[in-house]
């Protein structure tokens, strides 16, 4: 590293370390009021007032309550996008912790309160720099991760690319499986495709000591559901992972009544993408068989939903140089499988050169251990600051490099 770029790196660590407690607060703000899906309202004002605070223009309602923040530097220059989601999720929260939600039945189990909150840092930390600053950043506060078709969709839709158009984008997510300190990196292929689908099997009611002048949706729903796990075993190459999981089965009125109608609804995970695509087409041939078979028919609705998100290998090259300088080679953690958890940060990464980071959260020492989505979920806040840091680190290296990697 050159001795000015040594310099400016030391200056960012310093202006981390003097925003902690500020941070801090925003956070325990922000996951004490947490929003669901949709509804993000006090938090994407939240964001945009913290943003013009630092002299960034702000653009809100993109995409529903979406908020870009437009950081031009002194010199013309490569552009970034930062991409935070700000949703929470439907649950209780059992902490006993003065910032606990203080909403009842919404929660941050999914550290969205941190991803927020380590973006407002990161811009603060630029703007802070902005003379010295050589190109664009472009911070994109994201809703409705958490529910589909999703915000990262909607916000596309609303031009959250354009003007300017990013040219490599970032993005991290809490991960209690890494001890606070540590960022995963991984290339290729980071998270699951996730797909939705609802299957109505239709038969012909009666009374059930006269099956035979029926057809039994219950019957032919069962033998749908087990035929469909062949899809699984049987079809997919097993190198190529691939859950699909029933969630919901309804159908019948009484015991002692066939019944004429049941609706299931399920969802399909692949890391593949001719996986993918084949799994419908399955479904459909085993429902078509089997309805044959038994005198039934079927309605079947299959709806696309986030792809993977997939790590484009020379971001994430300049994000492990990045996190390496600024926080040392043990931080760095190299992530063997992906996960098969969804993310629609998948929508950004489809179009613009992506790395998507995990950042360690955890700390077994002060009983810092639950996973996402458990209802007692909390993060050891130093993660903020590392995040931060990562992630300002990260985009300065890539403008002194002059927007190419
Ligand atoms: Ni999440």
């Amino acid at each position: 590293m050159k001795l000015a770029d040594d310099r400016m790196l030391e200056e960012i660590k310093e202006k981390v370390s003097s925003l902690n407690a500020r941070l801090v607060n925003i956070r325990r703000d922000i996951h004490s009021h947490p929003e669901l899906s949709g509804m993000e309202h006090r938090t994407s004002q939240l964001v945009a007032r913290f943003l013009r605070e630092c002299g960034i223009d702000v653009r809100e309602g993109v995409g529903g309550y979406g908020v870009v923040g437009v950081l031009k530097g002194a010199k013309q220059g490569g552009v970034v996008g930062i991409r935070a989601d700000m949703d929470a999720l439907p649950m209780d929260d059992i902490k006993d912790k003065p910032y606990a939600s203080k909403v009842k039945g919404v929660m941050h189990a999914c550290g969205h309160d941190v991803h927020t909150t380590v973006l407002l840092g990161v811009a603060m930390v630029l703007s802070s720099i902005k003379d010295r600053l050589r190109g664009t950043v472009k911070f994109i506060f994201q809703p409705s991760e958490e529910s589909g078709p999703g915000g990262a969709k909607s916000m596309i839709e609303d031009g959250a690319l354009e003007e300017p158009a990013p040219q490599i984008m970032l993005a991290l997510h809490c991960y209690p499986e890494l001890e606070v300190g540590k960022i995963g990196c991984k290339d290729g292929v980071m998270t699951a495709s996730s797909d939705r689908f609802t299957i109505t099997v239709k038969g012909r009611s009666g009374h059930a000591s006269r099956p035979h002048q029926t057809v039994d949706a219950i019957l032919v729903a069962s033998m749908t559901i087990s035929a469909i796990q062949h899809i699984v075993s049987r079809r997919t190459d097993p190198l190529h992972h691939a859950v699909i999981s029933i969630g919901t089965i309804n159908g019948g009125t009484a015991p002692n009544i066939i019944a004429d109608r049941v609706e299931m609804k399920g969802t399909v995970r692949t890391l593949d993408k001719d996986v993918r695509q084949k799994i419908p087409h399955y479904i459909e041939l085993i429902l078509k068989g089997i309805t044959t078979a038994t005198d039934a028919t079927y309605d079947f609705h299959y709806e696309f939903g986030s792809p993977s998100v997939m790590n484009n290998p020379r971001v994430t090259d300049l994000a492990r140089e990045a996190i390496k300088e600024a926080l040392g080679s043990t931080a760095l953690v190299e992530l063997e499988e992906p996960q098969m958890g969804s993310e629609d940060f998948a929508y950004f990464a489809e179009r613009v050169p992506a790395t998507f980071l995990r950042l360690g959260t955890a700390n077994p020492r002060k009983g810092i251990t639950s996973s996402l989505h458990t209802p007692d979920f909390d993060v050891d806040e130093d993660a903020i600051g590392v995040g931060v840091t990562a992630l300002s680190w990260i985009t300065i290296k890539y403008l002194l490099q002059g927007g190419k990697i």
